[in-house]
């Protein structure tokens, strides 16, 4: 088990990202400005164009403001190869999984994952609040498996929340956070709870935000603005929960509920509802706000 000596991260040369979505460009956006040579995988051909598409102008937006030359930012892009088949991975030193937060799903991933991939290539995943250890215990080298939560938008947000499974070997974690430093991350370390350090946090204020909007205490526009102006939050927790997807927070405080077991992460009923509607926040035009 897990016997293969990882690669230093300033040997992580090739990095396979799994998930074309918001995360997932950003996070291969990150690796490629770092110098990986990135495959991103999804089998959505739209889902890679509109990555493509995203990372472009994420990266162009700092050459319009002088922080990335032209040719840093065409070699960036050039460095990403878009792929559909998982056997492309089976060459890349870490993988970074951002696919959806389903434990059923990303455990079928990473059975593939290591079975595909090289024995000493890291496998990390950028789950909200799945644990670590269950994800690791689907594979041959629960060593090698660690957490990788960025936050969104990557490339903007300067952290990367580490999580170490009950077998994550300490070198796996060295190298992995010395690789979130090469790509400009301040790093945190969790252990293997609920929901880990921020999302532990920040669920829990999330969802009272909805218990007052639920409850009548406010309009969603006070609340909002109470906590951005109140608290210098860059935006109010009902339009970070449309930000994030309320699918998403739904989901993470179902972990919280479960692992934790203690009603206050219980979520709210009007949270469950928008849900339930397919108001799932900005990425599908309309949540507590509407972006239409
Ligand atoms: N790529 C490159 N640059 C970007 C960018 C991107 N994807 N998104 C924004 N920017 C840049 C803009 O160019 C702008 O730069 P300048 O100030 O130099 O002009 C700067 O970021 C601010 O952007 P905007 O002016 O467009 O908008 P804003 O001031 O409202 O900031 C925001 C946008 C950065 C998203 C800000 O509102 C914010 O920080 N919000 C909170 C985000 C947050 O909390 N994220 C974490 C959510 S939790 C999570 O992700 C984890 C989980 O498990 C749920």
């Amino acid at each position: 088990m897990g016997t293969q000596a990882a690669p230093a991260a300033s040997e992580i040369a090739a990095v396979g990202v799994i998930g074309a979505g918001q995360m997932g460009s950003g996070i291969a956006q990150l690796a490629a400005a770092a110098g990986c040579g990135v495959f991103l995988l999804d089998s959505d051909p739209a889902a890679l164009s509109r990555a493509v598409a995203s990372i472009s102008s994420s990266l162009g937006r700092l050459v319009s403001k002088g922080q990335l030359s032209q040719a840093a930012c065409d070699d960036s892009v050039k460095r990403i190869k878009c792929v559909s088949d998982v056997q492309e991975l089976r060459g890349v030193d870490l993988v970074i999984e951002a696919i959806i937060e389903s434990e059923d799903v990303k455990k079928k991933l990473f059975v593939e994952l290591d079975r595909i991939t090289k024995p000493s290539a890291i496998l990390a995943s950028n789950t909200s609040s799945i644990s670590i250890t269950r994800l690791a215990s689907a594979t041959s080298r629960p060593s090698q498996v660690i957490g990788m939560h960025f936050f969104n938008p990557p490339p903007i947000m300067k952290l990367v929340e580490i999580i170490r499974g009950a077998d994550t070997s300490e070198e796996v974690f060295s190298q992995v956070k010395s690789f979130s430093e090469r790509i400009g991350k301040t790093v945190i370390c969790s252990q293997d709870y609920p929901g880990f350090i921020v999302n532990r946090i920040l669920m829990p204020m999330i969802n009272e935000a909805f218990w007052a909007l639920y409850t009548g205490v406010a309009t969603k526009e006070d609340i909002d603005t109470g906590m951005k102006l109140g608290t210098n939050h860059p935006m109010g927790p009902l339009q970070l929960a449309d930000f994030i997807g309320l699918d998403v927070c739904l989901s993470v405080l179902r972990v919280l509920h479960n692992g934790l077991g203690d009603n206050k992460y219980s979520p709210c009923p009007l949270l469950v509802q928008y849900v339930d509607a397919g108001r799932l926040g900005k990425k599908r035009g309309l949540g507590v706000y509407s972006y239409r």
